[in-house]
């Protein structure tokens, strides 16, 4: 028999956003006691961060669109609270956390919630206790924006951390983290626990978390066929360009402090590297810097026998595509269609069955006319990649690709990164784990470039 005092009691639960003709949320059944770890699972586009936005109030007060069912969640009807009623009492650590962060540094990121909840004292205790919490004591005086994207996760965990909530929804916690911050992580969330939290956390990655699960709950989003692998349309490969790669000389590289220092390398073009570091090791620096968009701030980088800053950003990105690790920032285009032909628009390089090709292996046929802006997660990182391949470059930099991605898209993932070098691409990318089929390893630890 179940508890009759649930903390979260769903029952029924869905959410169809404005404007479109399906759920995003089907009917979803959840009660939920104090010190429950509730993991919720399913595949990209199943309703999990849609379910953890209507736990957190937002729904249909952030997010129009036709609620059904009931929520309660601490006594409060989810579906018709004030969200300021949430404020301090369950907190949503998003899957984005970039879009949170506003304040200078960390110190007032995290005291900012103090302060709204009308604390005066103690602000400093509570502040350096949650930065203390997730590891980023050093970082209380850096601006959030220039953290890593797992430091930057961490950073408004503490921020919510901070205000004590009875309930912590958290939408993919593990992605971009590396080992120490995931281990970190789950003992937190083990602390958490253990002093009644309900905890609902959103994961793709099963194991880190199933010590500690008390129940999982599957969403099923609407019933998509997975797009089969098809061959690469070999007929639509351009020549391929001599390209000799980079050359580093004395390079520092970073934003409020430097990340990399005295960097000297010789990158010559190879068919696969992975690059692989701890959170905050300047692998994105790297990858940025490799693409011409952060030149380095001592020193000169050169790609193919030129310095990069004399090189056009627009004319490489015929030959390099570029996948960053925040979706959000890249996108600029009205529709999910648009989105991915812009490139190959804007460096004259369409061509119609390599784009077919790119939107049937990505999955995004059935996403082609929605705004980028309303995807999930994983669909954006999808479309993402795809994008980055649009003009037919050669080189491919890929930060993090498979964060986010179901199992499905991640296997995707490594069978075009096996395709792609097959046919004389040259793929660059970091991640966390090591199972990516890339030939050759860069490591970066404490400002230095392991080759
Ligand atoms: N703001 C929005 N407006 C309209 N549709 C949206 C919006 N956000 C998400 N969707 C759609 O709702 C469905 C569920 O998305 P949701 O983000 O909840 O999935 P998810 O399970 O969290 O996926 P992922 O594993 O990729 O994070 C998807 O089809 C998505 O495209
Ligand atoms: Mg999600």
């Amino acid at each position: 028999m179940k508890s009759s005092c649930a903390m979260i009691r769903a029952i029924g639960v869905g959410f169809q956003y404005a404007g479109y003709e399906i759920p995003s949320l089907g009917s979803t059944e959840l009660e939920a006691r104090e010190g429950q770890l509730i993991v919720l699972q399913g595949e990209n586009g199943s309703g999990k961060s849609t379910f953890l936005r209507c736990l957190a109030g937002l729904m249909p007060q952030f997010y129009q669109g036709t609620t059904h069912g009931e929520l309660t969640v601490d006594g409060l009807d989810a579906f018709a609270a004030d969200p300021h009623e949430f404020f301090g009492r369950c907190a949503l650590v998003s899957q984005e956390p970039r879009s949170q962060a506003f304040c200078p540094n960390l110190f007032e990121e995290i005291a900012f919630g103090l302060r709204n909840l009308g604390l005066k004292e103690n602000i400093s205790f509570r502040v350096e206790e949650a930065a203390e919490a997730v590891g980023l004591t050093p970082f209380l005086g850096h601006s959030v924006r220039t953290l890593s994207g797992g430091q930057q996760k961490l950073a408004l965990l503490a921020c919510h951390l901070a205000l004590r909530p009875k309930i912590l929804l958290l939408d993919e916690p593990l992605a971009n983290l590396d080992e120490d911050s995931q281990r970190r992580l789950i003992q937190l969330i083990a602390r958490e626990k253990s002093q009644g939290t309900l905890l609902i956390v959103s994961e793709h990655q099963r194991g880190p978390l199933s010590a500690y699960t008390d129940e999982v709950l599957t969403l099923k989003g609407p019933a998509v066929q997975l797009p089969t692998e098809q061959p690469l349309p070999l007929a639509s490969l351009p020549p391929r360009l001599a390209i000799t790669g980079w050359l580093a000389k004395d390079c520092d590289w970073g934003h409020q402090s430097v990340v990399l220092s005295d960097i000297n390398f010789h990158l010559p073009t190879h068919p696969g590297l992975l690059i692989t570091g701890a959170n905050g090791s300047g692998k994105t620096t790297l990858l940025k810097a490799l693409r011409g968009l952060l030149p380095p701030r001592r020193g000169r980088l050169d790609f193919n026998g030129v310095p990069l800053k004399k090189q056009k950003i627009s004319q490489m990105a015929s030959v390099i595509g570029y996948a960053g690790q925040h979706s959000d920032q890249h996108f600029f285009c009205l529709t999910v269609k648009e989105e991915l032909e812009a490139s190959a628009h804007l460096c004259g390089r369409y061509d119609a069955n390599w784009l077919e090709w790119l939107s049937q292996q990505w999955g995004l046929n059935s996403l082609a006319e929605r705004p980028p802006y309303h995807l999930s997660g994983g669909e954006k990182r999808r479309l993402l990649l795809a994008a980055s391949l649009a003009a037919r470059p050669e080189l491919l930099l890929w930060d993090e690709p498979t964060a986010g991605l179901d199992s499905v898209y991640q296997n995707r993932v490594k069978a075009m990164i096996s395709q792609l070098q097959a046919h004389g691409f040259s793929v660059i990318a970091s991640e966390h784990h090591e199972n990516l089929p890339l030939e050759r390893r860069m490591h970066l630890k404490q400002g230095q470039v392991f080759v």
